[in-house]
């Protein structure tokens, strides 16, 4: 009994002893292997931003004025606003170029002539122009200011429906507010890239019953 405990006792203290050199030798180890684990993570994510960016570039239905701005978020920006964020399902209207109606089996081609100009009613709301305004007088950073309360609180900066009260209905403030703040900028900048349009009601046939009030 006696002889057991003197040995674990030595052999315990045998292995305390040995720790210490082991211990640090796989601490600094494992700092390498983080290192490189991080390293790893960083290049994947650079990767996976470079190749949004690029499909970004790819699959926006309209060109795009680059002059003055950051490429890399213009590029994100068309990735999130026409892969991700859906914005084009409600913002452009009619959704899709004639004969390029997916849902009736046509190979998709984007309405690019009202792309992100609004006009599609939601009962007695309509989606708004995301196009550039030529005639604004504001400078970029007011846009950009207004454009990021917006998606953060859906406040409405036209006040359109007073009666329904200040906030935006339909439009999905609630699940954007939670966007990083380079996402919403890239979504500014792309949307800053894209030319000015007008809605189809105004563009077409205003007297069309579905472009009545
Ligand atoms: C489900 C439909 C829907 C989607 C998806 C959608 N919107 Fe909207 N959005 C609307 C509607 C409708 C309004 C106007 C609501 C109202 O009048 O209350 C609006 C309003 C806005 C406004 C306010 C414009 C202004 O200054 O008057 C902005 C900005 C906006 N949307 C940006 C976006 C962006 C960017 C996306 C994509 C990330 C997006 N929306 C996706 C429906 C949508």
């Amino acid at each position: 009994m006696n002889k057991t405990v003197t040995v674990s006792v030595l052999l315990l203290s045998g292995l305390v002893a040995g720790a210490g050199p082991a211990v640090a030798g796989s601490r600094a180890g494992s700092r390498v292997a983080e290192q490189s684990a991080q390293a790893a993570t960083n290049a994947m994510l650079a990767g996976s931003e470079e190749s949004k960016i690029k499909r970004g570039f790819e699959i926006s239905p309209v060109p795009l004025d680059l002059r003055g701005r950051n490429r890399a978020l213009v590029g994100l920006g068309s990735y999130i606003v026409n892969a991700q964020g859906a914005c084009n399902d409600c913002h452009t209207w009619p959704n899709f170029a004639p004969n390029g109606d997916p849902y009736l089996g046509q190979p998709k081609a984007i309405n690019a002539t009202h792309f992100l100009a609004g006009g599609r009613p939601f009962g007695p709301f309509r989606s708004r122009n995301l196009t550039p305004d030529p005639n604004s007088t504001a400078t970029p950073e007011e846009h950009y200011a207004e454009f990021v309360n917006v998606m953060h609180t859906g406040w409405d900066p036209d006040q359109a429906h007073p009666q329904f009260g200040p906030l935006l209905q339909v439009m999905p403030w609630p699940v954007y507010q939670d966007m990083t703040d380079r996402d919403l900028r890239a979504i500014f900048e792309y949307l800053s890239a894209i030319p000015h349009a007008d809605p189809f009601c105004k563009d077409e046939n205003l007297s069309l019953p579905i472009c009545q009030p």
